[in-house]
């Protein structure tokens, strides 16, 4: 995606910031508890942080949580959500925190919004030696033959190639970690999926899908039509067609170290 573009579709989320807290699920606690393993200790910065469903996650772990997020619709929204969690406004590229302060760098959904060429040295600077930097990806289980299926009908604004279990790995680790010009000062990047799900039913999944950045800044007419489609295969699959069900997903957790 072109520069622009992606500044585009990265700040596009704070217009929906309501549905969004509603709508996008949380994260497996097993993921994240993965991603934690390595650290040094239990500062963690959630890093784009959005509503706070990462951070409501690490909070349940119990570990010691600051929450950066640069839209100030999603910060609202998290500050809301989780008024004991120190929440500050900013971004990857110029992180609110001092030199060597956390233990690791949590990424929800995010990395691969960051400019990662200004974001890397950045998140370095701010972890302490050891530190670990994750990103991680709630992505649908295209393993379920009705979601490779949804996945045909939403298209690539919809249902993207991190967004699948069949290419997120291929979709994260080639593109992001290369680009932070710092893979000689981390260790190999490792990968792992967990299993998760989320409770939908066809209106509240097609509300789910609403909120990712493709659609949000979709000509109004297409998105209509996009979102039509996808009610009308709901409504079709006997998985689907009534009542509520199991979202079929996995947690995918994208680590590194800092040597
Ligand atoms: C898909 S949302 C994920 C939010 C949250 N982490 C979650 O798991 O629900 C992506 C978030 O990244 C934020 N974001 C976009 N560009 C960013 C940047 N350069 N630095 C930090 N956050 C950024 C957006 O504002 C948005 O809140």
């Amino acid at each position: 995606m072109e520069r622009d573009a992606r500044r585009l579709h990265a700040s596009s989320f704070g217009a929906a910031a309501v549905a969004y807290a509603e709508h996008r699920p949380d994260y497996a606690p097993a993921a994240v508890r993965w991603a934690l393993e390595p650290a040094p200790g239990p500062r963690v910065l959630d890093l784009g942080a959005g509503t706070g469903k990462l951070t409501g996650t690490l909070v349940a772990l119990g570990v010691d949580v600051v929450a950066a997020e640069p839209d100030p619709a999603m910060l609202t929204e998290l500050r809301r959500a989780l008024p004991d969690v120190r929440a500050l406004p900013g971004s990857a590229e110029a992180i609110p925190l001092p030199d060597a302060s956390v233990d690791a760098v949590l990424a929800g959904n995010a990395l691969h919004w960051f400019d990662m060429v200004v974001a890397g040295p950045e998140i370095a600077r701010v972890l302490a030696p050891g530190g670990i930097l994750a990103g991680l990806w709630n992505v649908m289980d295209n393993r379920v033959g009705w979601v490779a299926a949804l996945e045909q009908v939403g298209g690539g604004a919809a249902i993207g190639p991190r967004d699948t279990f069949g290419s997120w790995r291929a979709a994260t680790a080639g593109s992001h970690l290369p680009k932070t010009g710092l893979v000689a000062r981390f260790g190999s990047p490792e990968q792992d999926e967990f299993p998760h799900g989320q409770r939908r039913t066809a209106g509240s999944l097609v509300a789910t899908l609403a909120t990712r950045a493709g659609m949000l800044v979709m000509p109004e007419q297409e998105r209509a039509a996009t979102l039509g489609r996808i009610r009308a295969f709901l409504a079709s699959r006997p998985e689907t067609t009534s009542g509520e069900f199991t979202l079929p997903m996995l947690t995918g957790v994208l680590r590194v170290r800092q040597l």
